[in-house]
């Protein structure tokens, strides 16, 4: 029974680990990021009225991007950002995260 439980615990965290990192779709992460982030971001992330988001790895920008989507204040220009995050999916926030991170 014990083992039983250990199994299946494991198994849920390697899906949960999957399912946040490794899902992203860069292609349809790169049509929201064109047609809602360039404005701010410039168009390979190179920044602009917001922070340079190239070279980041795809967890790092995953996890700014859902404590937005939380309201969490992060720099003094959160109200501008926090909008933009509250207005993607779990699945959305992962695809352009993918993306940011074949950015140079
Ligand atoms: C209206 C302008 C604007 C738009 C559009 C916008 N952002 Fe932002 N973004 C900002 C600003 C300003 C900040 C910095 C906010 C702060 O002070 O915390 C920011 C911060 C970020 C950060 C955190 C960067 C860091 O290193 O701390 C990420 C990630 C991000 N934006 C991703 C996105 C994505 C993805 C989109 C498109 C869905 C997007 N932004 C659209 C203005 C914008």
């Amino acid at each position: 029974m014990k083992k039983m439980i250990i199994a299946l615990a494991t198994a849920g965290l390697v899906s949960f680990g999957a399912s946040a990192f490794a899902g992203g779709n860069v292609d349809a992460g790169k049509a929201t990021f064109g047609s809602t982030c360039v404005g701010c971001h410039g168009a390979n992330g190179e920044g602009g009225v917001g922070p340079k988001l190239a070279g980041q790895s795809a967890k790092e920008i995953a996890e700014k991007l859902h404590e937005y989507k939380a309201g969490k204040q992060r720099g003094p220009m959160t109200s501008m950002m926090a909008p933009m995050a509250q207005g993607l999916s779990d699945q959305d926030i992962e695809n352009i995260a993918a993306y940011i991170a074949t950015l140079k």
